[in-house]
């Protein structure tokens, strides 16, 4: 097995996840709202979806107005050309999950990325034409429109076609993002991306336009605006070009999925959230299953004994994910028999409070059952007590860093969420088998964890973030801190964060922020550690018990909440 070193994947989360080391100090308390609030990556994407909101419109139609607002200003993550997963729950307490995960293309394969001697080849699954699955956020927010829409379509698209063609003014971090990508989006692309070619400076105006002109195209024709006519025409060209293999037949046969949403509880509290091909649900349910059973609100926040507990569950939990996850239309996923208790507890049988297990020891647990296998999150609640989670992505910044020409937007490089090959991590370091392998129209294998938290059959929480493989960990440890440590939305986001996932045998942290006592008796343990600049970019809104709503935004980005 090629094991990534500790070091390298340090490094790989500071590149993928673009790290800044960030202030310690906390705000008290995130905006407070009394009627509806959006939180999201972009403070322009979150006021379109706030006027949305005040417009009468519900958290579905603002969230979908969010979404197209991102992918203009934020185009690392926010996207036409990706994915992602979105989990609503209405105010009458029923709750919807949209899978809108990219495609495998028809004609990938599962050694599509090896080469003839069986081994990987570096970055084909990350950079360039073949890296993207078949996208699927505008047949995704077609799909929410459809079943929870009243408003006119084109008054949830217009506003982003506004911001695309009037143009906006670049922030310091959207800035560096571009800066800092300028190579590849030379050399990856068949023709160049003029607007995104520059020496960028925080207030630079950029206009988009025709990213404005296929969103006009989504807006007059719906999924033909896209999967069909001019959009699929550049597509595919972009992909002849480019050696790549998304075919007119992969845009037309794409479809998104309502699948049924994975809840749990937790010390009372409802916690809904993404089933696969995510595994994001079903991790943080088997973490919060673990934590229930050690009274971490008395032993406290970042307490040795808290975090030692914290990251013996994490191990377990990630080793289960590399073995029995993956898309749930192509493999047998094990849901029911994961989370069960009397499971997780077994699971821990072999904690031992003084010692940290080896990962190497750790194996996924035993399950009988038949077998026949740089993102983004924005969270909404209207007035009606309606709310919603997405986290969407292209996976990488830029994702493949391929700009389909003629249509202005930029392709995912979701397949390297596949694994390439067993047992051979993919650029978060995670590792994967049979159940993760590639088939054509499989979805590959997510830690997006879009998560909503009733309590007493009330709406408490709307939580998720973007990160990779630290996406799990983070949504788990804002639970805990709002649940157990008593922290308000802002408090609980802003505090710092630590990540473990199994392999590499390492924790991951935020640097200068663990406390040094309890870092010392982590170490006495037996546990490795090492520093990256910041885990994650939260956004959420809790409901205060004044009625009120929190909004977290997360500093670590120039994420901010809007509400009215
Ligand atoms: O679906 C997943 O788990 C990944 N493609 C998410 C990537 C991500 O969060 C990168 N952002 N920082």
């Amino acid at each position: 097995m090629k094991k990534l070193s500790i070091s390298l994947f340090c490094l790989l989360l500071v590149a993928i996840i673009g790290c800044q080391p960030t202030e310690t100090t906390i705000s008290q308390t995130g905006l407070l709202a009394d009627s509806g609030m959006v939180v999201s990556a972009h403070p322009l994407a979150s006021d379109v979806g706030l006027e949305i909101l005040k417009n009468g419109g519900n958290a579905v139609e603002a969230a979908i107005a969010v979404q197209f607002a991102l992918a203009v200003t934020h185009p690392s993550a926010g996207n036409l050309g990706g994915g992602g997963f979105m989990v609503i729950r209405l105010k009458d307490g029923s709750s919807y999950t949209l899978d809108f995960r990219e495609a495998a293309p028809l004609k990938a394969h599962r050694d599509m990325y090896l080469s003839d001697s069986g081994t990987v080849v570096d970055q084909l699954s990350i950079d360039g034409h073949l890296a993207s699955g078949v996208p699927g956020s505008v047949d995704g927010m077609i799909k929410a429109y459809e079943k929870f829409g009243q408003m006119d379509w084109a008054k949830l698209v217009q506003p982003s076609i506004d911001l695309a063609l009037n143009g906006f003014a670049l922030t310091k971090k959207e800035a560096a993002g571009l800066n800092n990508n300028q190579e590849k989006f030379k050399s990856l692309n068949t023709v160049a991306p003029d607007f995104l070619l520059g020496d960028w400076k925080a207030g630079d105006k950029v206009v988009y336009t025709d990213l404005g002109h296929t969103l006009e195209r989504i807006r007059d024709q719906k999924r033909a605006g896209f999967y069909e006519g001019k959009t699929a025409d550049d597509i595919v060209s972009e992909m002849e070009r480019g050696s790549g293999i998304i075919s007119y037949e992969d845009l037309k046969t794409y479809q998104s999925k309502w699948r049924d949403p994975i809840f749990g509880y937790y010390k009372g509290y409802k916690v809904i959230s993404m089933p696969p091909p995510s595994s994001g649900g079903v991790a943080l349910l088997q973490l919060l299953g673990i934590v229930e059973d050690f009274p971490l609100n008395t032993l406290g926040w970042q307490n040795d004994e808290t975090i030692h507990a914290i990251v013996e569950a994490e191990r377990r939990v990630y080793a289960d994910r590399a073995t029995y996850l993956g898309d749930p239309d192509f493999t047998k996923v094990p849901v029911k028999e994961l989370v069960d208790h009397t499971y997780l507890t077994e699971r821990m049988s072999n904690f031992n409070p003084k010692i940290a297990t080896p990962s190497d020891s750790v194996a996924a647990g035993s399950i009988q059952y038949y077998e026949s296998d740089e993102t983004t999150h924005f969270s909404v609640v209207d007035k009606f007590g309606n709310a919603v989670s997405v986290t969407t992505t292209l996976n990488g910044g830029y994702g493949s860093k391929v700009v389909v020409s003629g249509s202005g937007f930029i392709l995912n490089n979701e397949m390297d969420d596949f694994s390439v090959k067993p047992g051979v991590p993919n650029m978060f370091g995670l590792i994967g088998g049979e159940a993760n392998s590639i088939q054509p129209k499989k979805r590959m294998l997510s830690s997006m964890t879009p998560t909503i938290v009733e309590k007493d059959n009330e709406l408490f929480m709307v939580v998720g973030t973007p990160g990779g493989s630290t996406i799990i960990t983070s949504v788990f440890q804002v639970i805990l801190n709002v649940i157990d440590h008593n922290m308000g939305m802002q408090e609980a986001v802003e505090v710092p964060r630590f990540h473990s996932q199994w392999l590499p045998d390492v924790v991951v942290y935020e640097n200068g922020r663990i406390d040094s006592l309890a870092l010392q008796k982590l170490e006495d343990r037996g546990h490795q550690f090492n520093t990256t600049g910041s885990i994650g970019r939260v956004d959420a809104i809790l409901v205060r018990k004044d009625g009120k709503l929190e909004g977290g935004a997360d500093p670590r980005g120039d994420d901010a909440a809007s509400g009215y």
